[in-house]
């Protein structure tokens, strides 16, 4: 329900959407500001640096952005990739976003996050660079999403197309999950289970 409401607000009365972000970011904060900064993360693969993303520049991640092939944004639209959208993002406390470095290129080859609300839910969502998928980035971020977002009480939620196979799956290899609801359009909405 949560999940639909926050749909309709965003695409058809986008300045209600903004309104509510804020008083969401505050209220977050209020209730999980203190654990946010405990939160500690073991899932980071050999080879990569997990930077929150506020941490890199606009710059970087428009890049990533724009290096991906147009498929790849098929099932993933969960919000717009222009500078001033990713800069929003950046500043937003609820929002914890993540990126995997590659050490050895300085290449970005992860993105991740967990959009959260003060009602104790977060929606999680990744992509991974086209020139790192199939070697496990993808489940190890949604470890690491687990991580951050069990680690500070939150339950975990995520739609995932049935026709995304490599997502789908990496939710499954990186926990158990529970199908809450099947959505039109062939998808799951799925609860991540501790
Ligand atoms: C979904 C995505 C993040 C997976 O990342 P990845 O690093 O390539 O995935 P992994 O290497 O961790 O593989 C995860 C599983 O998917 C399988 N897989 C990976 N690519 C696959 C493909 N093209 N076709 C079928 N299965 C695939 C792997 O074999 C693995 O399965 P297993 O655990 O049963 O062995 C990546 O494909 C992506 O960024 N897609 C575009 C954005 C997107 O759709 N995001 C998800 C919606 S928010």
């Amino acid at each position: 329900m949560l999940y639909k409401i926050a749909h309709i607000l965003k695409e058809k009365i986008p300045f209600v959407w903004a309104m509510i972000e804020k008083v969401n970011e505050f209220l977050f904060l209020v209730r999980y500001g203190r654990r946010i900064k405990s939160i500690k993360v073991q899932y980071v693969p050999e080879g990569y640096e997990l930077k929150a993303m506020r941490d890199v520049s606009t710059e970087m991640m428009e890049a990533f952005f724009r290096h991906q092939p147009k498929d790849a944004y098929s099932f993933f639209r969960p919000h717009k990739i222009d500078a001033e959208s990713i800069r929003k993002l950046q500043k937003n406390k609820s929002y914890l976003a993540y990126v995997l470095i590659d050490k050895e290129k300085n290449n970005l080859a992860g993105y991740c996050f967990n959009r959260c609300f003060f009602i104790g839910k977060g929606f999680r969502g990744r992509m991974v660079d086209i020139d790192y998928r199939g070697k496990g980035l993808g489940t190890s971020m949604n470890k690491i999403l687990n991580e951050v977002g069990f680690g500070i009480g939150i339950r975990l939620f995520e739609t995932v197309s049935k026709d995304n196979i490599a997502s789908y799956r990496s939710a499954v290899a990186a926990s158990n999950v529970r199908i809450v609801e099947e959505l039109p359009n062939n998808d799951l909405y799925l609860e991540i289970l501790p």
